[in-house]
């Protein structure tokens, strides 16, 4: 039989176990700021691309951008996978993946474009890039990996934060996402007939790619940059005329 249950005594941490929670609190919490910073600087520099694109080249290359800061979780589970330590200061150092930018693309030229043009950019220093489309991973996944870091400019100065790039087809996408779906329902051990499936999709999802790219291409030629015009720039004079005439009532 069960010893009879007692209420369990009110916690009451004194008041230096206290001090340490909120000072770990804030700790946690400064360290989760640095990344979602970083996240803020990745979304303002793929928007800014994205509206150029499209008024340089009157053609969208991204369909959709998504974001995530890994859980807590998450990041202490890969922080014993890794051995890399548990305190905040190793864990910056050895796990790269805690900010997280997923950019789906159009087409496979996309794919290469936009990542070219966040990396050349002064303020990325790229860490890595892992090109799984020009070599798919055993399974079929594909996508365009890259670490980068970006400076975020605190009070107290700057601080190179790693983001995780993952930029990728639609068709490589969806792949992607009912791979994960299988992979997590079977908890990695997934029967050999969908492992064969999976891998099928994805030739299938390969070969669409390669036939949307093609007939983009017929429609509307190759998306290489305009050339400038040969035409002088306008003068400012020329640009308020321009401004005033626009700003006319039309009837
Ligand atoms: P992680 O420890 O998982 O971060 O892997 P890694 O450090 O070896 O890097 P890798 O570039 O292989 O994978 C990074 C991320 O890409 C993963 O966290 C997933 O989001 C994604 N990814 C990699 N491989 C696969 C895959 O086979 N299927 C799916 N659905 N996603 C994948
Ligand atoms: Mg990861």
């Amino acid at each position: 039989m069960n010893p009879p249950t007692r209420d369990a005594p009110e916690f009451v941490p004194d008041p230096e176990t206290l001090k340490q929670f909120r000072r770990l609190r804030d700790e946690v919490s400064r360290f989760t700021m640095e990344y979602r910073f970083a996240i803020d600087e990745v979304l303002t520099k793929v928007s800014i691309l994205r509206e150029e694109f499209l008024h340089l080249q009157r053609y969208n290359p991204i369909e959709h951008v998504t974001s995530r800061i890994k859980k807590p979780e998450s990041i202490v589970e890969k922080a014993t996978r890794q051995g890399c330590g548990a305190s905040l200061a190793s864990i910056r150092e050895g796990i790269t993946d805690i900010a997280g930018v997923r950019i789906t693309c159009s087409f496979i030229d996309d794919t290469y474009r936009v990542l070219e043009a966040i990396t050349r950019q002064d303020d990325v220093r790229v860490i890595s890039v892992k090109d799984y489309i020009a070599n798919p991973k055993p399974n079929g996944y594909k996508s365009l990996h890259a670490i980068i870091e970006i400076p975020v400019f605190l009070s107290s100065g700057p601080v190179a934060v790693p983001v995780e790039l993952q930029i990728r087809t639609i068709a490589m996408d969806f792949w992607a996402s009912l791979e994960h779906k299988i992979y997590y329902k079977f908890q990695g051990e997934v029967p050999s007939h969908l492992v064969q499936e999976l891998s099928a999709a994805a030739e299938i999802a390969g070969e669409l790619d390669r036939r949307m790219e093609q007939l983009h291409t017929e429609v509307h030629g190759s998306r290489e940059p305009e050339e400038p015009s040969e035409l002088p720039a306008p003068t400012g004079e020329e640009i308020v005329r321009l401004l005033v005439a626009l700003a006319q009532p039309s009837d």
